[in-house]
């Protein structure tokens, strides 16, 4: 019997929480399941009621209001929502746009996006640490910035940003400020408050909830145009028939994060410290990217002389899920552009290795992982 397979990929998706997948049910199975909460028949009204309820788990997870929360279709549409909807409504013909190097894509090609349509973009590099220091948001944010954006957790290097310092370049320009939580929010505090953010984008796919559901904090006041048009769902800022099921089990899975992300990021970050030990011992020419602060669950490396496709298609065979930052485009190899950011060479920014943890990560787990990579690296060192 093969042994049972090992999910070092936590950062790309987490599975469903069991307690999350109960919550979801009633609203996939019998009559529930119709419930449009635009109806106002008692079918209706109990649909309105779950997804009511589910926004007062993501507020309260966030340190939100209640109206502050619309529900979208994940991480992806929240940051698009965010950065279209804040430079549409933009009226001091302002026209540039302020952002990190190593934002997720679905912030970049937003931003790439409004580029074409003749926005700028001023762009922060990080150090050789992975983390954009105060001064690169200081000189790239102006008085003809109207929008800031600046991840709270690097997907992946782990690296947790200062987002004090983008929030504090943005104020003082009073441009609109965004932040990509969508993996900080599993591990740490996400409030809205304390980031000073007028917009969040999160995931729920991320925090053992379901595939395909997300949500943006809009700051009361703030003014985001809505991207998709139709009825008149979620105050008019996001058109369309709710996610029932989806929504209730975000909200499921956010109330489970709230109890239990403190005592999880404590011991996902011991696991980790074990794992880096672990190959810290046993593989030469090891190389850690990325510098504390970082997330409890992220080890981003490359082995010198091993190709980072090379050692994943290995521990696939061994039944080892792991990732890079590199994406595979009409058959070739795209270095991570985190990894570019930070000065590494095309074929060092190729050779990256994200494992991620997440919260059923065991030691047994851990020590297999590290087993195998190092066996797999001396075996391909001697071809
Ligand atoms: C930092 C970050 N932002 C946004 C997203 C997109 O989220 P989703 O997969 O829910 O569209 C991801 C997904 O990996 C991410 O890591």
């Amino acid at each position: 019997m093969s042994a049972p397979v090992i999910y070092m990929d936590s950062a790309a998706s987490t599975p469903l929480d069991p307690e999350v997948l109960d919550a979801m049910l009633p609203w996939l199975t019998n009559t529930a399941s119709a419930g449009n909460p635009s109806s106002i028949h008692s079918v209706g009204r109990a649909a309105r009621a779950a997804v009511d309820t589910a926004r007062e788990l993501v507020a309260d997870l966030l340190g939100a209001d209640f109206s502050e929360v619309t529900f979208t279709s994940g991480g992806t549409e929240a940051d698009n929502l965010a950065i279209f909807g804040a430079c549409a409504v933009e009226s001091r013909n302002r026209r540039s746009i302020a952002a990190s190097a190593i934002e997720h894509h679905a912030v970049l090609n937003a931003i790439h996006l409004l580029q074409e349509r003749g926005w700028s973009v001023a762009t922060a590099h990080p150090d050789k640490t992975g983390h954009i220091p105060p001064s690169a948001w200081e000189s790239v944010v102006n008085s003809e910035t109207a929008l800031v954006t600046c991840m709270h957790g690097n997907n992946e290097l782990g690296t947790i940003q200062d987002v004090a310092a983008a929030a504090a370049a943005a104020k003082a320009v009073e441009a609109t400020f965004h932040v990509d939580a969508v993996q900080s929010l599993p591990w740490l505090e996400v409030n809205v408050r304390l980031l000073q953010c007028d917009t969040c984008a999160i995931s729920g796919h991320k925090i053992y909830g379901p595939k395909g559901v997300g949500a943006l904090y809009i700051k009361q006041g703030c003014t985001v145009a809505p991207q998709l048009v139709g009825g008149s769902q979620e105050r008019e800022k996001r058109a369309g028939t709710e996610n029932v099921a989806a929504i209730v089990g975000f909200g499921a899975a956010a109330r489970l994060l709230k109890t239990r992300r403190l005592d999880d990021a404590r011991r996902v970050s011991i696991l980790r410290a074990r794992l880096i030990e672990s190959m810290t011992n046993t593989i030469s020419g090891l190389q850690l990217h990325g510098e504390d602060p970082l997330l409890p669950n992220i080890v981003n490396f490359a082995v010198q002389g091993v190709e980072g496709p090379t050692l994943l298609m290995n521990l696939d065979r061994e039944g080892i899920c792991a990732s890079s930052g590199a994406a595979c485009s009409s058959g070739s190899i795209e270095p991570s552009h985190v990894l570019r950011a930070l000065g590494f060479t095309n074929t060092e920014a190729a050779a990256g290795v994200r494992l991620s943890l997440g919260r059923g990560t065991t030691v047994e787990e851990i020590d297999r992982t590290a087993t195998a990579i190092t066996r797999i690296v001396e075996r391909v060192r001697q071809r």
